[in-house]
């Protein structure tokens, strides 16, 4: 176990850090969710400390996670609507009294708090694919504590290492643990690519046998591809990639299906900047659907993950999504993943921002 490095560092990506020291990362967080369901207090841990969350777009259980997280390790987190400050913007993107540079806020919240986390993805950057990481890098290389990723457009490190603690949870291993990626038809064509490029990261570094199944216009960012090809090669275990929707799940432990936008939604030099294009290559793949019967074919004690909120009817049936307290045979593990937010998030702000 890993108990160097932590103090003071930023979180923007897994890809920052090694298998070791996310398993340290695990273990504090298992840690802290026996504390919490002793209502053991730790609130010494972050005492008088505060979280300024600056949230560019909506969300439940991340902000809810964190504000209780706070709370609960004795200190506070405050919520900032961009809208209601002056809108951190990088420089060439400002507009005069509407807008202050990030510079200037990541240096200001310094002064005044302890962590800085951040959401911004989409119409605050124009669907510019990277617009939303490279404002939070800007604001990492302002800020003198540490910057936490609530979610950027391409990635969201937070849920994903809920997801691990939930597959360590349910299988006590992730060695020979099948767990399978997978786009899904959704109404909406505005959803991130965040989700999937950090879970496929996570679960690759970890080292499941990790499959991603999509549609051929919905590939993810080659990058992060050759990363999971990396990890995969480190923890001699496989990563592929299918177009096929069914067989992709057949024999998972772990099945992850969710929403993601096309390639083409995004401005060029990505895509075409086509939200009607897009729609139509939506359309094409409405059977990408989760199902009990496709539930079946995977083995017998596999969990159904998603992040939240699932797009109930579209990406998965309610059958499975509510199938949570079986004993035994395919069950949804939904609300242990959401839950898990809390105690992974608790971990992030005490291992980064703890032992002043
Ligand atoms: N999964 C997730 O990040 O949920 P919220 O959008 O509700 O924060």
């Amino acid at each position: 176990m890993r108990t160097d490095s932590f103090r003071g560092k930023d979180y923007m990506t897994l890809r920052d850090w090694d298998k070791e020291q996310v398993e340290t990362m695990l273990d504090v967080a298992f840690d802290l969710k026996r504390r919490f369901a002793l209502r053991e207090p730790h609130d010494h841990l972050l005492r008088a400390q505060t979280l300024f969350m600056i949230f560019y777009n909506q969300s439940l259980r991340t902000r809810n996670t964190f504000e209780a997280g706070m709370t609960q390790l004795g200190g506070h987190a405050h919520f900032l609507d961009p809208s209601k400050i002056y809108t951190p913007a990088l420089e060439g993107k400002e507009i005069a009294y509407i807008t202050e540079r990030v510079s200037d806020v990541a240096r200001v919240l310094s002064r005044t708090g302890d962590g800085i986390a951040i959401r911004c993805y989409g119409d605050p950057v124009d669907w510019e694919y990277g617009g939303a990481h490279e404002m939070m890098q800007e604001f990492a290389r302002w800020s003198d504590i540490p910057i936490i990723n609530m979610e950027c457009d391409k990635y969201h490190p937070c849920q994903a290492l809920a997801d691990v603690m939930t597959v360590k949870e349910k299988f006590g291993t992730f060695k020979g643990t099948k767990f399978v990626m997978s786009w899904a038809y959704s109404p909406s064509v505005h959803k991130p690519r965040a989700v999937p490029q950090s879970v496929i990261i996570a679960a690759s570094l970890m080292g499941c046998e990790t499959v991603l199944a999509h549609p051929p216009e919905m590939e993810l960012d080659p990058e992060i591809i050759a990363a999971c090809e990396a990890n995969a090669k480190m923890n001699r275990t496989t990563f592929s990639v299918t177009n096929d929707f069914e067989s992709a799940f057949e024999g998972a432990h772990v099945v992850y299906p969710k929403a993601w936008a096309a390639t083409s939604i995004f401005p060029p030099p990505v895509g075409e900047n086509d939200p009607d294009k897009t729609l139509e290559i939506f359309n094409k793949y409405k059977n990408w659907k989760m199902t009990s019967e496709l539930m079946e074919t995977a083995d017998q004690e596999a969990i159904y993950m998603h992040c939240l909120p699932a797009d109930r009817g579209f990406e998965v049936n309610n059958d499975v999504m509510d199938r949570t307290d079986v004993k035994s045979g395919w069950r949804s593990a939904i609300f242990d993943e959401a839950e898990n937010r809390l105690h992974a998030h608790k971990a992030i702000m005490t291992l980064l921002m703890g032992g002043k």
